[in-house]
């Protein structure tokens, strides 16, 4: 049987699939009521548009935890994200893809996990978790997954970086300028708003997890300002190209 799938829209991704029938699946964090469903061909798909299918769920209140746990409960075992992302390495452009393998975690309000010392979180096999739990995260983003990504966005666009450091900030505001060279100086090569806590709630509920990145724009005093008009501006000149990815992720599996 192939693998029940979820992909997650960042900024600019709202609506994926004509057809889709919307669900809402109930949690112990709350409600989820943004997720839909579609069947291709047997295959079950589910999309979870992250800030809402409006934009109006900003970063650093999105409730990760019940967009997760939604999708551990529907069964989900790969996710497949997107994220705008802001370059803050020289060659790295705007209109770039990038598929991070490291993260840098500097969000400083969000609950971060499942394991508070009271969730019991049950997995597919039976097996289950509680209590304190430190968890591997050499890889913070799944290799087979990333090297999906890859090799689908090397087809559909020439920019595309194997490699990438997201440093993850609290928001909504953009960075300052001294921030920024800040994560430079720790290897940081990307900065964004979302992969936190998302990716980590997925690793402990055992979902793989990789995410493509589209580069919107430099850092903060990399260029004059950064807004979010030019943030969704670059997204909707590429959004065809991301879909397409997204497309044939589905139509593999
Ligand atoms: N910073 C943080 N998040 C972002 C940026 C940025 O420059 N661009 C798109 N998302």
């Amino acid at each position: 049987m192939s693998k029940k799938i979820a992909i997650i829209g960042g900024s600019g991704v709202y609506d994926l699939f004509e057809g889709a029938e919307t669900i809402m699946v109930k949690t112990p964090y709350g409600k989820v009521e943004n997720a839909s469903r579609i069947k291709i061909s047997e295959k079950e798909i589910f999309f979870l548009p992250r800030h809402g299918p409006d934009h109006s769920m900003p970063p650093h209140l999105i409730n990760y935890r019940a967009n997760i746990y939604a999708l551990h409960s529907l069964e989900v075992e790969e996710i497949y994200a997107t994220n705008a992302v802001g370059s803050i390495h020289t060659k790295i452009h705007p209109g770039d893809f990038v598929v991070p393998d490291q993260l840098i975690d500097m969000t400083k309000n969000r609950p971060l996990t499942f394991f508070d010392g009271e969730t019991e979180i049950v997995f597919k096999d039976g097996t289950s978790k509680r209590g304190v739990v430190h968890l591997d995260y050499t890889e913070p983003y799944t290799p087979k997954l990333r090297m999906r990504y890859l090799s689908l966005a090397k087809v559909s666009s020439r920019k595309v970086h194997d490699k990438g450091v997201l440093v993850c900030t609290e928001g909504p505001r953009f960075e300052t300028p001294a921030e920024i060279k800040m994560f430079q100086s720790f290897g940081g090569t990307l900065v964004g708003m979302t992969s936190v806590p998302e990716a980590i709630l997925a690793r402990e509920v055992q979902i793989a997890y990789a995410t493509l990145c589209l580069v919107t724009n430099y850092g903060a005093g990399m260029q004059e300002e950064v807004t979010h008009a030019e943030v969704i501006e670059i997204f909707n000149k590429k959004i065809q190209v991301v879909k397409s990815i997204m497309q044939k992720i589905i139509e593999e599996k």
